[in-house]
């Protein structure tokens, strides 16, 4: 059913560290999500946390003492997904979002043209609109815009823009560029509903064997971390709101340097090492995507070997989690 079933498990690591909030109830490009606006603010009938007219807080406080048990469960989940044929809702879809009262999704596939991308936003978001509560559902996305395959979630989609790599923008060395880029990108993902980009990658590709180092900035932090702010503001725009997607930097605390340069999806890329006892030099570009602005940070699967800290998986390590 789910990817990953015995392995480390992407999507409840995600959604479990350093949440920021989404720009609440703005998922949709729908009509159907635009008639809470519609009604007025004195409208009695009009549910708290649908009304757009209350502060974020005050919406989440009465969205929260309505929610079941099982509800709030679902909040924590965030797995793959992808659309059925034509665009329709595949039948596991259906059953995560009525089940387990799921609303965070990664989409996986490229088989879709513009309009059924969105004809599939539009049935999702309605199938949200028919649960008990509403709430919207959140799509997040791998890079999409690069020439290549992607890794396990990731790869270009047909009908976007094509750029380079990260690492071929780290080559360019061209903060302004990769900015542009990164608007661009933001365009085209809102333009289809995806609000969550899982991305940009901080990791530093200091062990030339990972299969994901065309994802990074190279090797040099500093390179990384001038580039990864500007990726952020463009994902962003101005300011944080219903025209931005909301950026995870990932893989704290780097996920670069992984034993035998294997990755920590699979059992087998369990160990973290940071040779030459150079944790501190793998933060410098997570350093300055936080300064960005970065909304989420994910951590990844593996766990440090041979450092000052418990040789426990990042979204478990105490250390980690306190640094968050
Ligand atoms: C008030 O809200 C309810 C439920 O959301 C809606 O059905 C009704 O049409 C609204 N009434 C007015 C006057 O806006
Ligand atoms: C998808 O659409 C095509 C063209 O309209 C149609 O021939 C086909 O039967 C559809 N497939 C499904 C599974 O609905
Ligand atoms: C990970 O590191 C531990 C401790 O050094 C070692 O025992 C184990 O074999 C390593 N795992 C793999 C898959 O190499």
């Amino acid at each position: 059913m789910i990817p990953f079933k015995n392995s480390t498990r992407k999507g409840t690591v995600i959604a479990l560290i350093c949440l920021l909030a989404a720009p609440f109830g703005s998922q949709a490009s729908t009509d159907n999500s635009q008639q809470w606006l519609r009604e007025s603010p004195a409208n009695a009938s009009l549910l708290a946390y649908r009304n757009p007219h209350l502060s974020l807080e005050e919406r989440v406080d009465d969205l929260l003492q309505r929610m079941t048990l099982e509800e709030k469960a679902g909040q924590l989940m965030h797995e793959f997904f992808s659309p059925g044929p034509n665009g329709t809702l595949s039948g596991e879809t259906v059953m995560m979002i009525d089940e387990l009262q799921m609303t965070h999704f990664a989409f996986l596939g490229n088989i879709l043209d513009p309009v059924e991308a969105v004809e599939f936003h539009n049935r999702l978001q309605q199938k949200a609109l028919d649960t008990r509560l509403g709430i919207p559902i959140t799509i997040s996305s791998d890079q999409r815009h690069h020439l290549g395959p992607g890794f396990i979630g990731g790869g270009a989609l047909g009908y976007f823009s094509k750029w380079p790599s990260y690492l071929g923008f780290a080559a360019l060395r061209d903060p302004e560029l990769v900015r542009k880029h990164a608007e661009i990108a933001r365009e085209e993902f809102l333009s289809v509903g995806f609000r969550l980009a899982l991305h940009p990658q901080a990791d530093l590709s200091t062990e030339p064997r990972w299969a994901r180092i065309a994802e990074t900035y190279g090797e040099s932090a500093e390179l990384s971390a001038s580039l990864i702010g500007p990726y952020i503001e463009g994902l962003r725009g101005k300011e944080f709101g219903p025209n931005s997607m909301s950026a995870t930097t990932k893989h704290f605390p780097g996920g670069g340097p992984v034993q035998n340069g294997w990755d920590s999806h699979f059992v087998y890329g369990m160990n973290a090492t940071y040779p030459g006892n150079n944790l501190d030099y793998h933060l410098i570009s997570f350093k300055a995507a936080i300064a960005a602005g970065t909304r989420q940070i994910m951590p990844y699967y593996s766990r440090p070997i041979n450092t000052e800290y418990e040789p426990v998986a990042f979204g478990k390590n105490s250390a980690s989690m306190a640094s968050c």
